[in-house]
């Protein structure tokens, strides 16, 4: 028998060992009835696969291009808010962990670790910054100018947030982010000493952010910027028009507008409507080999994963989320093997149907 954690569920069970009942809900849960957290995970699963045999396949890599540069895998690391409440390590440890893996790092606008402290800890990792915008443009334009000045390569500008979901299990729990860890860039950014509270953050960010500001900020940035939380192929072509390079199919993990589509359910359309234009990415509910290929096969250029390498740093810190990765690529490399793959820019839709619907409810 093998030691230690085999796969992501393995993981996710040993964070909820780790970790308090709050930060747990708060990591774990999704907004309302979770019907759209439970639907994005089992959305996957409505694809079946369709192996091509006797190809030949001898050696098979995971390696991938994302934004013309190579990742070792493509499955990038989520922006993921509050990380110290996961583990001591926090932001550090999962951009080494992501640099193990030779992968992306997204660093959330809501860190406890400055994007400059993160180039630091992991100066060999990739890393992109997700913004939030503030009502005051010169926030913004700080948070930015922070990110890009310490190397990182792209900005994915979260669309669906806020306001923030109703997540009713915070609200029971009573639940708020611990205000002593801090959000240092964004302290930095807004010009304070003091750390601000998470009331006190939502209330700052511009609620009403349109097309045009997508437009503004995508035109002056140096770096490639993203519309993260686009569920429609009419977005995602306005995404396009509007000077981004590329959109992150998501709802947020869940998070935010429950019954929204599963994003295995929006992303064909979306891939559909681009053809190709911009650069396709997907989250939520990833948690196999499988599913990644399922993605790449749908048409997107890589995953994210948001609670899988978070349940690795909550259990082992970089090592954890090292190690979630690394089953991840194991994964992936057995699913193309099988497939009659020797790379994932191989998949195409041919690799991909509906499951059965009769099949669809037992998964
Ligand atoms: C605890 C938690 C915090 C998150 N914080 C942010 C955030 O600060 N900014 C953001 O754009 N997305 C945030 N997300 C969403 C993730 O970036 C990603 O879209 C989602 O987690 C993907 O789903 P998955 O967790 O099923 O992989 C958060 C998700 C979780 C679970």
């Amino acid at each position: 028998m093998e030691d230690g954690p085999i796969n992501v569920a393995d993981f996710e069970r040993l964070a909820a060992e780790k970790l308090e009942r709050g930060p747990l809900d708060y990591f774990a849960g999704g907004a309302g009835d979770e019907v759209t957290l439970r639907e994005n995970a089992e959305a996957w699963g409505h694809w079946r696969l369709r192996p091509r045999v006797l190809s030949g396949v001898r050696e098979v890599s995971t390696a991938a291009e994302v934004l013309g540069r190579p990742v070792e895998l493509p499955v990038l690391v989520a922006p993921v808010a509050y990380q110290r409440m996961a583990h001591p390590e926090a932001e550090a440890g999962m951009a080494r962990g992501a640099a193990a893996a030779g992968t992306v790092m997204c660093l959330s606008t809501l860190s406890n670790t400055r994007p400059a402290d993160v180039a630091v800890a992991a100066p060999e990792g990739r890393h992109w910054f997700q913004l939030y915008a503030f009502k005051d443009e010169g926030v913004t334009r700080a948070l930015v100018d922070e990110a890009v000045g310490s190397g990182f390569e792209a900005i994915l500008l979260t669309v669906d947030a806020p306001p923030g979901g109703n997540r009713e299990r915070d609200r029971r729990n009573r639940f708020t982010m611990p205000v002593e860890l801090g959000t240092p860039g964004l302290t930095a950014a807004t010009g304070g000493r003091e750390a601000l509270s998470i009331e006190e953050i939502f209330a700052q960010m511009n609620h009403s952010l349109t097309w045009a500001d997508v437009g503004d900020l995508a035109s002056e940035c140096e770096v490639p910027v993203f519309v993260k939380g686009v569920l429609t192929p009419e977005d995602a072509e306005l995404a396009l028009e509007h000077a981004a390079a590329g959109v992150v199919v998501s709802n947020h993990g869940g998070r935010q507008l429950d019954r929204s589509l599963a994003t295995a359910e929006a992303l064909p359309e979306v891939a559909d409507a681009l053809a190709g234009r911009g650069t396709l990415l997907v989250d939520g509910g990833i948690r196999r080999g499988v599913d990644v290929a399922t993605a790449l096969a749908l048409g997107a250029a890589a995953v994210l994963v948001g609670r899988p390498a978070l349940w690795g740093l909550a259990a082992g810190g970089q090592e954890g989320v090292a190690r979630v990765l690394e089953l991840l690529r194991e994964e992936l490399e057995l699913a193309l093997a099988l497939l009659g793959c020797t790379a994932p820019s191989q998949l195409s839709r041919a690799h991909v149907r509906r499951a059965p619907v009769a099949s669809v409810y037992s998964v």
